[in-house]
């Protein structure tokens, strides 16, 4: 099955994840082909900023796939985890062009922190975004804990991670989640206008600009998130043998 339909338009590239029957969600597989897109994207010297996005107008992605990661084991959950950090949130963060996230509907867990790892965010008002995994007995694991509140600070990414709560794209510009909001039909507009202010510049610049902003934030904390993951999971497991739910 293919998840990703790319749109090559120099000097813009937009790459739409399509699995619409499942909001979009995250499984491996569609991590793999994410990632693969990706790598060849960054070494085409004339595509020089990509959007990412959700087919539809319902989601830009719902979540990693609840119903693959549920039936893991703990092995199984941590090296999930570690592999999408690794192979897709990293390297999006890590990319040699701007990348932007375009929040076409929900962008929840996994679907938040794909964005969160993007370099700028625009979203349409019908938007709704949240890391919702410790309503779930989890924490978030693909870097939420760590980029949330380097995005939003502090204050608001805790009240966000500890009570689950949804926000409305409003809300999202008002706590500098996202850089723009506009109406669906003219998301994309909007976000290939923000790419285009971007590759009016150098290349290298972008490059140098994206590595330095990077350094501000030290990685520690990305493998500490997955420690803490496999703690929620061993007890979600031992849980599930006792039958305590
Ligand atoms: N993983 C796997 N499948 C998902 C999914 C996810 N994260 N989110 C949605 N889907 C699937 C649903 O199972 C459903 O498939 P089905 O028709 O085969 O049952 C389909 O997408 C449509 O979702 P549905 O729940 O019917 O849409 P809705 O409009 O009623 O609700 C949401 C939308 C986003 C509120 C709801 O789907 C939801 O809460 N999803 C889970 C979000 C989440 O917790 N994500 C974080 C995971 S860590």
């Amino acid at each position: 099955m293919k998840y990703i339909k790319t749109l090559i338009e120099p000097p813009i590239a937009t790459i739409k994840i399509d699995r619409e029957s499942h909001l979009n969600a995250l499984n491996l597989e569609l991590i793999k082909q994410l990632s693969n897109e990706l790598s060849i994207i960054e070494s085409v010297e004339n595509i020089r900023a990509v959007i990412i996005m959700g087919v539809g107008n319902k989601a830009f992605v719902a979540g990693a796939d609840i119903k693959e990661f549920s039936n893991y084991s703990i092995t199984q959950g941590e090296a999930l985890s570690k592999k999408g950090q690794d192979t897709l949130f990293n390297k999006i963060e890590n990319f040699n062009k701007p990348i932007i996230a375009a929040i076409n509907g929900y962008a929840l867990g996994g679907g938040l922190e794909l964005a969160l790892s993007c370099h700028m965010r625009v979203a349409s008002k019908n938007a709704k975004m949240g890391l919702p995994e410790c309503s779930l007995g989890l924490i978030p694991g693909y870097g939420g804990t760590q980029r949330l509140v380097r995005t939003v600070g502090r204050t608001q990414a805790t009240e966000m991670i500890l009570t689950s709560k949804i926000i409305d794209a409003d809300f999202a510009e008002k706590i500098g989640l996202i850089n723009l909001q506009s109406n669906q039909e003219e998301l994309l507009k909007k976000a290939t206008q923000l790419a285009t202010s971007c590759v009016k510049n150098s290349p290298k610049s972008l490059e140098s600009a994206i590595k330095c902003i990077n350094k501000n934030f030290d990685q520690e904390g990305l493998t500490f998130e997955q420690k803490e993951l496999v703690n929620c999971l061993e007890l979600m497991s031992l849980k599930r043998v006792f039958q305590l739910f």
